[in-house]
């Protein structure tokens, strides 16, 4: 067994760091307060080939492993969260699941310019349209229709909570064609933003990822060709599981980030900060608190790498996903609420940056499957 990451995936690693330090760091807490979009960082992220990371060559992409990705998310989500759920939507949702299961003709239409972020020189991304108000958890009671119309079909219903819902071009929906068949009889499309019948409805004002775009969706009698159905008639479900599979390791790659910004951050003010005359890491009580953080964030590394290792070998990784997603997120909150804590009052404020991984940490164990969810997920693996 080799931990020894090769010297391109040290690059690409160090290549998201310099990136999150000098294009996401700067205005990063403005964004956050005025829930700004980050379309700038997003864009330079597209030159640099990470909005396709894991996609082949051929089809636009930069052909890097999952390890890789890993580590970008990692560290970009050190800085800003909202830059990096917009990054690992379009990476491991929106272009695995063209790549894996779109047909020839999809994947030269949409994966290639959503693998390169661009399309005649403006920003070109994706959204994954699964949750609806009545279908959260719950994902298999899809209220949304696609009624099949012969050479077309007729979607109408509400997806709420669509992350890049406004900045994104195409959006991946989930609907029922055949209630009768449950799971079985739903499907996957891919529907442009622009077709009549799509509205952008309401912005979510967050607690956190407050620079990320967060809308509901509303589709009303939208025409879509049959072609832009993703695989076989009722394979919908199937699709949404297995690309949030590979989904999952790119939001535990976030949380492991998050809880490495605010361990970071509360590492080194625990070196400067005095009290009853010596620096508080002298204080044990904050030094084990900075073991403990260590120890858990290095846990969920391996586990995130470890997931990321099986789904490049090609190995069934649903489980060892929903075990990363599910302690790194653990592991984003805990942490992030210790260094707030590590802070003290000044912990509480925006400047020292804490407090906003601590709301953004939140997140991670809600989207992409709650951790109850990686519980069921887990447990039904476990026990089968
Ligand atoms: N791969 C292939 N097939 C799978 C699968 C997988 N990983 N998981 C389930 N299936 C299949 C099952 O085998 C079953 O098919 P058969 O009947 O042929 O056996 C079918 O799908 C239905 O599965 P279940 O019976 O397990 O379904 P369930 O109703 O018990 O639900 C669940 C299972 C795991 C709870 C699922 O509904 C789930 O993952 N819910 C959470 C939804 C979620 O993660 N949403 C995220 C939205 S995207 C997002 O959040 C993006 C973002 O924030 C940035
Ligand atoms: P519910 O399913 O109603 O769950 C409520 C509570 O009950 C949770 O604690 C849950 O864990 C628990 N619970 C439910 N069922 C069970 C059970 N069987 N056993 C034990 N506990 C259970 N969705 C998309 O499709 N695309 C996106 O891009 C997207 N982005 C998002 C961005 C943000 C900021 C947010 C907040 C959400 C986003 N989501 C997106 C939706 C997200 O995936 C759902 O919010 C999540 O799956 C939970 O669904 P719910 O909110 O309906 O909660």
């Amino acid at each position: 067994m080799d931990f020894q990451l090769s010297d391109e995936q040290k690059m690409i690693q160090q290549a998201a760091r310099d990136f999150a330090i000098q294009e996401c760091l700067p205005g990063v807490i403005e964004r956050d307060e005025k829930q700004k979009f980050p379309k700038e960082q997003i864009e330079k992220l597209a030159d640099l080939g990470f909005m396709g990371m894991m996609v082949k060559p051929e089809y636009g992409g930069a052909g890097l492993d999952t390890i890789s990705y890993v580590l970008a998310m990692e560290e970009i989500s050190k800085v800003d969260a909202s830059v990096s759920v917009c990054m690992s939507v379009n990476n491991s949702l929106v272009c695995y699941g063209l790549q894996e299961f779109g047909s020839e003709e999809q994947k030269q239409q949409y994966l290639v310019p959503l693998a390169q972020g661009k399309k005649n020189g403006e920003l070109y991304i994706g959204a994954f349209l699964l949750s609806e108000p009545e279908a959260g958890s719950d994902a298999t009671s899809q209220h949304t229709t696609a009624e099949d119309k012969g050479d077309h079909y007729l979607i109408n219903g509400t997806k709420n909570w669509i992350t890049n819902g406004s900045s994104a071009s195409v959006y991946l929906v989930i609907a029922q064609t055949d209630r009768l068949k449950g799971s079985k009889g739903i499907n996957a499309f891919i529907v442009e933003k622009n077709w009549p019948g799509v509205t952008v409805a309401a912005k979510e004002n967050k607690l956190g990822i407050r620079g990320s775009d967060t809308h509901t969706i509303l589709l009303t009698d939208v025409k879509v060709p049959k072609e832009n159905r993703i695989g076989e008639e009722g394979f919908g479900f199937k699709f949404a599981m297995k690309t949030l599979a590979g989904g999952r390791i790119g939001i535990a790659s976030q949380a492991l980030g998050i809880a490495g910004g605010a361990f970071e951050r509360a590492r080194d003010y625990a070196k400067t900060r005095k009290s009853f005359g010596t620096e508080i890491m002298n204080h044990q009580v904050i030094a084990f608190k900075l073991a403990d953080m260590a120890l858990k964030i290095e846990v969920a590394r391996l586990l995130c790498l470890k997931a990321a290792w099986e789904k490049d070998q090609h190995l069934n990784y649903d489980i060892s996903s929903s075990m990363a997603k599910l302690y790194a997120s653990e592991t984003a909150m805990w942490v992030s609420v210790e260094a707030v804590q590590v802070h003290g009052g000044y912990g509480f404020v925006k400047e020292y940056h804490v407090e906003r991984l601590m709301r953004d940490a939140k997140i991670t164990q809600i989207y992409e499957g709650t951790s109850e969810v990686q519980r069921i997920v887990i447990s039904r693996g476990v026990l089968k």
